[in-house]
């Protein structure tokens, strides 16, 4: 059989085994949902039916074989394939030398940038050919993925013709999983790299998510820990890790690792780990070598070191570039790179002296070592100063390291910023710093610039993002939350795309292309985050989520009084760290000079970061008129609002959306609207009991229509103190001893009418407790409390809402909740609400 026959053989049979569509989320953004037949004719009539490949890489099938796939299942015609010259219109794959070899085609660039690609239509030989070249087989593989989107977004191809060219050269995702199969700060399942110590068996989820970084242009992954386990480098699991790097390599992602900078001493049979020290300098020669000899285009390492009781080389009074430049040197043999992450700090720093700050970490470790990294070393750096907050300044070692590559370090994983269950899309946030201006050479430097390499024409740069998918079959647990992946590579690729451009491309692949559809899902996102961070936290004052356990809720003082230094400083006068150089910590002395002074005044520090950088009253008026405790009140209210105009908008999209997905993110929705409320009423009675200052609307610590569960008549539950108080509605819940039911019982003595009827209770990962809510002997709803918020106690996680619509109630009606409890789950109940029908 021809060559090209066989190969469209196999494209049949791929197109008849591929499955039914399902909306399941899997297919991320590269669903390929068949196009109207009007828009096939219209659009893509002239596009070619034949893709001819040139060359032969692993890495060039892949870039034919996705193109039959998207053309197939988009256009219904599977397209046919060729490798040799003939005279029917084609899409030609190739590199650039290829193509230039082969045609001599005169308008091709003269060269690209790594991993760039070119697109050209133009008729060679007589025959109409769209060009697709790289500058290497991922460009070609990019280019593919381009044609692919842009027919996906039903635009016109030839509008891509032109040079395409990445930001910076590294553009990677980290993953903190674990060889056990549990992810740090993941939220969407177990592993898809690990599982019991050792690879998975099935790799197919590692390839598939392959593909989705490919097709957003990411060339690198890191997929275990950075709190590194040792034993990843080691002879006995270098195979595991071939099989991973296997998977991942024809989609043009290279495998890297986290590594423990004490493995010399941990499985290295040293009594050292110094780099300096020459045993030690060897034995990271000898990984490297022993590395890419079973993976010969590996990617690097990653280096956690001195953080977070990690172990570096201050054990020996070295410095972090000599602990980089060990790592460096034998992988630069290679074409290898070390990031060393910047995210270093004192974690049991004295509170109570003012002068600390955590802020101050990052900059005060690596500036003074400017320069002094190798080439292929790059510091990776949080994008904040503390620690992916909802709102931080740009760090200010952007602008402080001018002869050091840099990237910056972003997280997908929604670690601080509602965990999936919330929705925040993250690109307009990623946006306001990649393109603030560190202003570090007197003419403009934003970050976003710096970071490529571009400002201090360093060799290198990148992007990063925490990405920690998991074994949930959407990827990250929420299907709007894939909008960060998917943003998150196409900035690296372009930070100037804006985030408005990033939030309708995203709704158009992901959920189709109806105006209400596309205009609802993009609106939702744009304002997720600013509803997120008016629900949680206040003008830049850090997070009031518990940052001692899960990150997740709200515990406003666990902050405070401890080594961790998320300090936000509130007590009954005021809030907010002194970060000036005047009287505070001297943080704002790190920035350029303009920088520095624009923070330095109250006067010229814009609002939502007043509390990052000054400890002001609560009387303290903002720009926009309010003072900093009716800032805090009000856009506690607005945000729950919003929060609960996400499930209105959503509701609209009912029969405009596949059901699956619909209904999935609407309990989202949903869930989100009542954490809002648990979010809004725990800070604004924490500052109202604090400050003692009224709200001047009249809202904070009044709750019309609540009850309490204390008051209603109890059987068997008892009342008991909530920790931390201000996530309980009046500090208090009920709970159940476990070995009987329990039931609350409050009886209505309003208005006939129809009502919702609101249940605030605490769904602990400690058992699943079973809810009933009845009026009189009628059942009007039953659930079980079996999510996971990684607690197992009432508090700000397992606080949680459920919502029963339309009941009916007459005065003398008896409104009961009962509970069976399971495990140590002891069905805790803080408090019912009736509220008219809707509102
Ligand atoms: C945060 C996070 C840790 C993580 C650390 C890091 O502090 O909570 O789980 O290890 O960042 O980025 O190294």
């Amino acid at each position: 059989m021809p060559r090209h026959t066989a190969y469209l053989a196999l494209a049949f049979l791929l197109a008849a085994v591929a499955p039914a569509r399902s909306e399941t989320g899997y297919d991320a953004w590269l669903r390929y949902a068949p196009l109207p037949a009007d828009i096939v004719r219209s659009r893509y009539a002239s596009l070619p039916r034949l893709v001819t490949l040139l060359g032969d890489s692993a890495v060039l099938r892949t870039a034919r074989n996705e193109l039959v796939r998207g053309m197939t299942a988009m256009l219904g015609a599977v397209p046919a394939t060729t490798t040799g010259t003939g005279n029917s219109p084609t899409i030609l794959l190739g590199t650039l030398d290829r193509i230039r070899a082969t045609t001599r085609l005169i308008a091709l660039p003269a060269q690209l940038k790594q991993d760039g690609f070119w697109i050209g239509s133009s008729s060679i030989g007589g025959r109409r050919t769209v060009i697709v070249a790289g500058q290497n087989d991922r460009g070609v593989l990019y280019g593919a993925f381009a044609l692919l989107h842009r027919m996906a977004l039903r635009k016109d191809v030839a509008t891509l013709n032109g040079r395409h060219e990445p930001a910076a050269p590294l553009r990677w995702v980290n993953h903190w999983d674990n060889l056990d199969g549990t992810i740090e700060r993941g939220y969407a399942g177990r592993s898809i790299f690990f599982e019991s110590g050792r690879v998975v068996d099935d790799l197919t989820r590692v390839r598939d998510y392959g593909r989705l970084l490919a097709s957003i242009g990411i060339n690198g992954a890191t997929i275990n820990n950075v709190n590194a386990n040792a034993i990843v480098i080691t002879d006995a699991f270098i195979p595991q890790l071939v099989r991973v790097a296997d998977a991942l390599r024809p989609w043009g992602v290279k495998l890297s690792v986290s590594i423990d900078f004490s493995s010399p001493r941990r499985i290295g049979g040293l009594d050292t780990f110094d780099p300096l020290d020459s045993k030690v300098i060897l034995f990271w020669r000898e990984r490297v070598d022993a590395l890419y000899h079973a993976i010969p285009d590996f990617g690097g390492f990653v280096l956690k070191a001195d953080s977070e009781g990690r172990l570096g080389p201050s054990a020996y009074g070295r410095t972090h570039a000599d602990a980089a430049n060990v790592l460096a040197r034998p992988l630069r043999n290679y074409g290898g790179v070390i990031f060393y992450r910047g995210f270093v700090y004192d974690h049991l720093m004295d509170w109570r002296n003012l002068k600390n700050d955590r802020a101050r970490g990052a900059f005060d470790n690596f500036s003074a070592l400017d320069g002094r990294f190798d080439d292929n070393a790059i510091v990776q750096i949080k994008y904040g100063p503390i620690d992916f907050q909802v709102r931080e300044p740009a760090s200010p070692l952007f602008g402080a390291l001018r002869n050091t590559n840099q990237a910056i370090e972003l997280q997908v994983t929604q670690e601080y910023l509602g965990q999936q269950r919330h929705v925040c899309f993250l690109v307009p946030m990623w946006k306001e710093i990649l393109d603030f201006d560190m202003q570090a050479r007197g003419s403009a430097t934003p970050v976003r610039e710096i970071v490529a390499g571009r400002a201090f024409g360093q060799p290198l740069g990148g992007f990063v993002a925490v990405a920690n998918v998991g074994r949930d079959t959407n990827w990250l647990g929420h299907d709007l939350a894939m909008a960060n992946l998917y943003g998150f590579g196409r900035l690296a690729w372009n930070p100037t795309v804006s985030a408005k451009d990033l939030a309708s491309d995203w709704a158009q692949l992901t959920f189709g292309h109806d105006p209400q559809v596309v205009d609802t899902i993009t609106s939702i996102l744009l304002d997720s985050w600013p509803a997120y961070e008016r629900y949680t936290g206040p003008l830049g004052a850090g997070t009031l989520t518990d940052i001692i356990g899960v990150h997740y809720g709200p515990g406003i003082e666990s902050s405070e009084r401890n080594g961790w230094g998320q300090w936000h400083r509130a007590n009954g006068q005021g809030i907010g760290m002194d970060r000036t150089s005047s009287t505070g910590t001297g943080f704002t002395a790190q920035y350029a000079a303009p920088v520095a002074a624009k923070y330095e005044s109250v006067s010229s520090t814009p609002d939502e970061l007043l509390l990052f950088f000054h400890h002001v009253p609560y009387t303290h008026v903002l720009h926009s008129g309010k003072t900093v405790i009716q800032h805090i009140y009000d856009s506690h209210y607005q945000g729950a609002q919003d929060a609960a105009g996400f499930v209105a908008r959503w509701r609209r999209l009912e029969r405009l959306i596949d059901r699956e997905r619909y209904l999935a993110v609407l309990a989202k929705l949903d869930y989100q609207a009542g954490h809002a409320i648990v979010w809004r009423d725990a800070v604004n009675s924490w500052f109202l009991w604090l400050s003692g200052i009224p709200d001047a609307n009249g809202r904070a610590g009044r709750f019309p229509g609540r009850v309490e569960a204390e008051s209603m008549t109890l059987e068997r539950y008892s009342p008991a103190a909530v920790i931390p108080w201000e996530t309980a509605s009046a500090g208090q819940a009920v709970t159940c001893a476990v070995g009987g039911n329990c039931g609350a019982r409050h009886r209505y003595r309003g208005e006939a009418g129809t009502f919702d009827v609101v249940v605030q209770y605490f769904d602990e990962n400690d058992g699943a407790a079973k809810f009933t809510l009845s009026v009189g002997e009628r059942q009007v709803d039953t659930w079980t409390a079996d999510a996971q918020f990684g607690s197992a106690s009432p508090n700000g996680h397992t606080a949680t809402r459920r919502i029963v619509r339309g009941v009916r109630l007459v005065s003398g009606d008896d409104i009961r909740v009962d509970v069976t409890p399971s495990g140590t789950d002891t069905g805790a109940l803080d408090y019912i609400e009736i509220v008219p029908s809707g509102s």
